[in-house]
Parts: C-alpha cells; structure tokens; sequence
C-alpha cells in the first residue's frame, strides 16, 4: 500500500505520515529532507540556491547529511523551497522517490507532489493543511519551545513567503491531487488530525495493520 501525504509547511503532515507509518507498519519518507539536503549543500558549496547548474551539483549530497540537525533549521527550509523550483533538481531527486514508493510492502511518503507526480497510483492521498495563522502559530510556539529566539510575525511572513514559491512554481507545484481527502486541521488537534487520517486510510484500503 502506497499512501501519499501533501501539503504545505507546518500544516502537520509530517506528524501525520509518522502516525500512519507507525499504524500500518510502513516507512516513511520525508521527501522535504532531500531538498533540504540539496539546499544545504549548494550553502556548503558556496553556491546560489536560486541558479540551476548550482543548486543540480548540490545534488549530489553524502547521506551522511541527512544526519546534520542544520536540515531541520527554518533557514534550510527557505533554502529547500528555492532549490526545488528548478526542473534539473525535480528530475535528480525523482528516481530515488519512486523507489522508495514502490517497494515491496508499499511506503508513506510526505512532500508537495507525492499525489500528483511521485505516486499518482497512490491508494490513499492525503492533503493536510490548516490557515496560515493556525501554522504560523504552531510554529512560532514550536521554535520557542526549542529556545529559537523570533516573532510570531516573521514565522507567518516566512509560511506565506513558502507558500507562494510552493504553489506558484511551475514544476510540480503544490496543489491537491483531484483524489486526495483535503484534510483541514486547523481546529483539530494533533491526535484527532491523525484519527482523521487512519480512519480516511482504513476506509480506501480496508483494515491493516
Ligand atoms: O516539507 P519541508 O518543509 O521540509 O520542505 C522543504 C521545501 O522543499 C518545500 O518548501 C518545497 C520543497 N519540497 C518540494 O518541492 N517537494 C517535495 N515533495 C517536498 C519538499
């Protein structure tokens, strides 16, 4: 079984393709982390993450980076959300989606484009979001609790700023694959989000797990 979870950032999507690797006993991949990873890499190598040819030889990134706790800085975000505009970065980083996809005993997998261009034979799709304020909000709270020093106002300029280079590009944007369940958290909280989303799951492919 195949199940694709999209979405934009902070929406809670990675929380809810954990649960449901952990319920159906899948594994899951962040496919975020690998545009992360070429991001990152093109600042390692010093290069400009909005040029092609320097964002695709970033492309070659050692695993061992997905080990570096800088992937998971805001910063690196912004970074991923840059790189993943060009076509060549889409193209180097697709295979490796695909197989992960369609492994014997099936995957989770959580992205942008996972519903309509990773695994568009997916059973079950997912497209979790929640307002802009709602994420900002969960956000911002997130990054105190980790001693991240900013405000509320800049974590929501950062989720718009994402959000238009997400949706606008024009390869692969972010949007809704036509059969995916839109699945609003925005007034639930992370247990019934993830309730919702194994009982959306159970209902396309029966019960397992
Ligand atoms: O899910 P995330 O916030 O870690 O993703 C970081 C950026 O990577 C996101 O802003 C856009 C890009 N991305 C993408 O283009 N396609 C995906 N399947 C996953 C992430």
């Amino acid at each position: 079984m195949i199940v694709a979870v999209d979405g934009p950032t902070a929406s809670g999507k990675g929380t809810i393709a954990r649960a449901l690797g952990a319920h159906f006993g899948l594994p899951v991949l962040d496919t975020g982390l690998l545009y992360r990873a070429v991001g990152y890499q093109t600042q390692l190598d010093h290069g400009d993450p909005d040029d092609a040819d320097d964002a695709l030889a970033a492309c070659d990134f050692p695993d061992s980076l997905f080990d570096d706790p800088a992937l998971r800085y805001e910063s690196t975000g912004s970074l991923a959300s840059r790189v993943s505009i060009h076509p060549a970065v889409r193209r180097a980083l697709f295979q490796r989606q695909v197989d992960f996809a369609n492994q014997p005993g099936g995957a989770v997998l959580d992205g942008r484009d996972i519903g309509t261009v990773i695994a568009p034979h997916a059973d079950a799709k997912l497209f979790v979001t929640a307002t802009p304020e709602e994420r900002a909000r969960r956000r911002h709270a997130e990054m105190l609790g980790r001693g991240v020093g900013v405000t509320y106002d800049a974590v929501l300029a950062d989720i718009y700023a994402r959000d238009a280079r997400d949706t606008g590009r024009v390869d692969a944007p972010l949007r809704r694959a036509a059969d995916a369940l839109l699945l609003d958290n925005t007034a639930l909280d992370r247990d019934a989000g993830i309730a919702a989303a194994i009982a959306f799951v159970e209902g396309k492919v029966g019960k397992r797990g």
